[in-house]
């Protein structure tokens, strides 16, 4: 059997930032709020003209240039995303149109974890021989979806994309993978229209049902239970423990959550990555987003040890235990 690691990472994000001034001078929220409540201080968001697939393909030929590859090396396209270009085709078939590739080409649908399950499926397609490299790509522009004069929710999201290059290997690079799903909640975090529950009417748009709602107390109750308890599943799957992490990388949703979760697991805060001030909640994006701000600033050495963590709508959530195998930069 062949190990999948890491061979390439990348980065895109939109260029336009929105600080916490700039919602609050359209909606009732002030900078304050924001920071004390979530650690948000500003987020990028898509151009007019820009698509989820721009942004993912914009990670994806970082990710490539990362790994010293081609667009025709790569044998298997996924794409985690909660807010497609359109409901059909796929973005991954949109962004591999955009990328020249020629490989297959699918979506997961997995709200803010879906890069988690995007990594499981392209970790299983080497494992089994299936494929030999295979780009993984999170990407969302979920401000899309969002209503923004909502203060609830318009002042936690942003927008960008991230990929890996998962290539066949000697080393173990992806570890332990735990995933799970609890489908009798839906309601705590959704957009409730455009599928075929409510398909788009007059009335569904006049009722705001396109937009995203969301219980926050209730996702944050269920995050910092989720966090910790996929965490340690995921280590002992890897036969590692707690102690054996280099970092704890969770989805970056509120910074109360990050320090909840490093308090219960008994983490060093300093050992729990958080861009959050910068970039806010990028859905999809936010795990490869932040082991490319690791990677780029020269903070991972090989052999160190990763947890990225998700966790969502659906409700879902996942950790993948990754040992760094790139040379240091
Ligand atoms: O990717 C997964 C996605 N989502 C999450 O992970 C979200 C998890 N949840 C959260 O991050 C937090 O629950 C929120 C940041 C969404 C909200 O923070 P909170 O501390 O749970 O606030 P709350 O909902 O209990 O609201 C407290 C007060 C309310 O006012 P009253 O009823 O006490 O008068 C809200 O109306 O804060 C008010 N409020 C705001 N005030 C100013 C809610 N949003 C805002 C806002 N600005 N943006």
């Amino acid at each position: 059997m062949s190990f999948a690691a890491i061979t390439g990472v990348g980065a895109y994000l939109p260029g336009r930032i929105v600080t916490n001034d700039d919602l609050a001078a359209t909606v009732d929220t002030s900078d304050e709020w924001i920071r004390t409540r979530t650690g948000i201080r500003e987020r990028r968001i898509v151009a007019a003209d820009e698509t989820t697939s721009d942004l993912g393909a914009g990670a994806a030929r970082a990710a490539l240039l990362d790994a010293g590859l081609e667009p025709d090396d790569i044998d298997l396209l996924v794409v985690g995303t909660s807010s497609p270009d359109m409901v059909m085709p796929s973005t991954a078939c949109l962004l591999q149109g955009k990328l020249g590739l020629t490989c297959a080409a699918f979506d997961v649908m997995a709200a803010c974890t879906s890069f988690i399950f995007a990594l499981q499926a392209a970790a299983s397609a080497i494992e089994s021989g299936r494929a030999r490299r295979v780009l993984v790509v999170g990407a969302d522009a979920l401000t899309r979806l969002i209503d923004f004069s909502d203060r609830r929710t318009c002042v936690l999201f942003g927008d960008g994309a991230g990929a890996f290059v998962l290539e066949a290997s000697e080393e173990q690079g992806v570890l332990g993978i735990d995933l799970g799903s609890d489908g009798t909640k839906p309601e705590v975090l959704q957009v409730p229209a455009g599928g075929s529950t409510m398909p788009a009417s007059h009335e569904t748009v006049d009722a705001g049902l396109h937009f995203l709602q969301m219980n926050g107390q209730e996702v944050f109750k269920f995050a910092v239970r989720a966090i910790p308890a996929t965490t340690k599943k995921a280590l002992a799957a890897s036969g590692l423990a707690l102690d054996d992490l280099t970092w704890l990388i969770p989805h970056q949703a509120n910074q109360r959550i990050l320090d909840t979760v490093a308090d219960r697991l008994k983490l060093p805060h300093e050992r729990v990555f958080s861009n959050i001030e910068l970039l806010g909640n990028t859905s999809a994006a936010s795990i490869p987003l932040a082991v490319n701000d690791l990677y780029t600033s020269g903070s991972l050495r090989r052999g160190d040890v990763l947890a990225l963590v998700g966790f969502g709508a659906g409700l879902t959530w996942g950790a993948a235990i990754v040992r760094w195998t790139k040379e240091d930069l």
